[in-house]
């Protein structure tokens, strides 16, 4: 196909807080697909904070970025032309193809998506990696019990409302953390959790204590920081404590912690875990998860930048709390 690819690069790491000086567009040609690959184009661009830990040249579970490597994610596109009989044109894939309009594939590097089985951008929400990420850390090294209570942060994230709305089909008590009024409304209105602390509103603490009587058996950790310190400190005996994310101290400025008191005289499990190592979770967790969407149990919210070139603005919107549900970039329209 003959045109332009637009492709976002990171340009230098960051130097402290990632700005949209740290990235860089560019125009490619759009590449050929070859014997057994595919042209995609891509619908929706994911935005997730690890992201962010690519960018720093620092030792972390995955390779770190180099200046002029294009920035990786996961994106749900269409195949537009094709050299694979399985994956006739007209397709919709998830793959991992990155901050670009179009891109190459093998069938074994995508995953068909079926839009009647839900909107296809759900496959980078709910249905995707940050829904598997919420059922796995919350099922998996949660291991709620109805009655108990369960508390999330970054509630009304992508991740943290999957996690609050699962512990509430399992019959808990559920107490979000979120940053601001209209996050926490909608949480408890709409997501129907049994309370959400605004963390920005003023005496976090004691409202944070109010919230939870019976203290906490189980932590959904997203943030870090303040409010992780805050909730060890209301850890119950036997509590089991998620490190999902810190995100707080992602962009250049890392936390202290000081609780591990608290782990020591409650006796509490703390365990860290990448979703992307827990592959053969995914399809169970997606199948339960399209069913409770079907049947309302579940809701999910989306925010969509327009075009490509948002991309990094949004991207920094989303490290500073200012999407309201998970981030998407819609890069092509829907339909071919
Ligand atoms: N371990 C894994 O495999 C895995 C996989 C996916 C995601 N994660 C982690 O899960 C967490 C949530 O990810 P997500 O994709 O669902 O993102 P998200 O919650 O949709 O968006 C990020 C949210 O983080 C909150 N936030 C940002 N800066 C903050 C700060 N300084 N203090 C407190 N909250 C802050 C903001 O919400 P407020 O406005 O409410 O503050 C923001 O909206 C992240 O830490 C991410 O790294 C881990």
């Amino acid at each position: 196909m003959a045109g332009k690819n637009t492709q976002v690069l990171m340009k230098q790491h960051p130097k402290g807080a990632v700005t949209e000086q740290d990235f860089e567009i560019v125009q490619r040609d759009i590449p050929k697909p070859g014997p057994d690959q595919v042209l995609v184009r891509n619908v929706y661009l994911s935005l997730d904070p690890y992201m962010r830990g690519r960018m720093d040249a620092v030792r972390s579970y995955a390779a770190h970025l180099n200046p002029g490597d294009m920035m990786g994610g996961g994106t749900v596109g269409l195949v537009i032309e094709s050299n694979v009989e399985k994956l006739p044109v007209g397709t919709y894939v998830n793959g991992m193809l990155g901050w670009q309009e179009y891109a190459v594939a093998k069938a074994n590097e995508l995953r068909v998506l079926d839009p009647k089985v839900a909107p296809v951008s759900t496959a980078l929400g709910v249905l995707g990696m940050p829904g598997c990420t919420a059922h796995y850390g919350l099922m998996s090294i949660g291991e709620p019990k109805a009655g108990e209570t369960v508390v999330v942060s970054a509630a009304s994230g992508a991740v943290g409302s999957v996690v609050g709305q699962i512990a509430k089909i399992k019959g808990c008590r559920v107490v979000g953390i979120a940053g601001g009024k209209d996050k926490c409304d909608y949480v408890v209105n709409e997501l129907g959790f049994d309370a959400c602390i605004d963390y920005k509103a003023g005496d976090m603490q004691a409202a944070f204590k109010a919230a939870t009587p019976n203290r906490v058996d189980v932590y959904f950790e997203n943030v870090g920081g303040d409010i992780m310190e805050m909730v060890f400190g209301r850890l119950n005996a036997f509590s089991r404590v998620a490190i999902c994310g810190l995100i707080s101290g992602y962009d250049g400025k890392p936390q202290a912690f000081t609780g591990m008191r608290h782990i020591l005289v409650n006796r509490a499990k703390v365990q860290g875990f990448i979703i992307s190592e827990h592959m053969g979770y995914w399809p169970g967790a997606i199948g339960e998860m399209a069913g409770w969407i079907k049947a309302g149990k579940l809701k999910y919210r989306e925010d969509i930048a327009e075009g490509l070139t948002s991309a990094p603005k949004a991207f920094l919107g989303l490290l500073t709390g200012k999407n309201f549900g998970k981030q998407l970039v819609r890069v092509s329209p829907e339909t071919l």
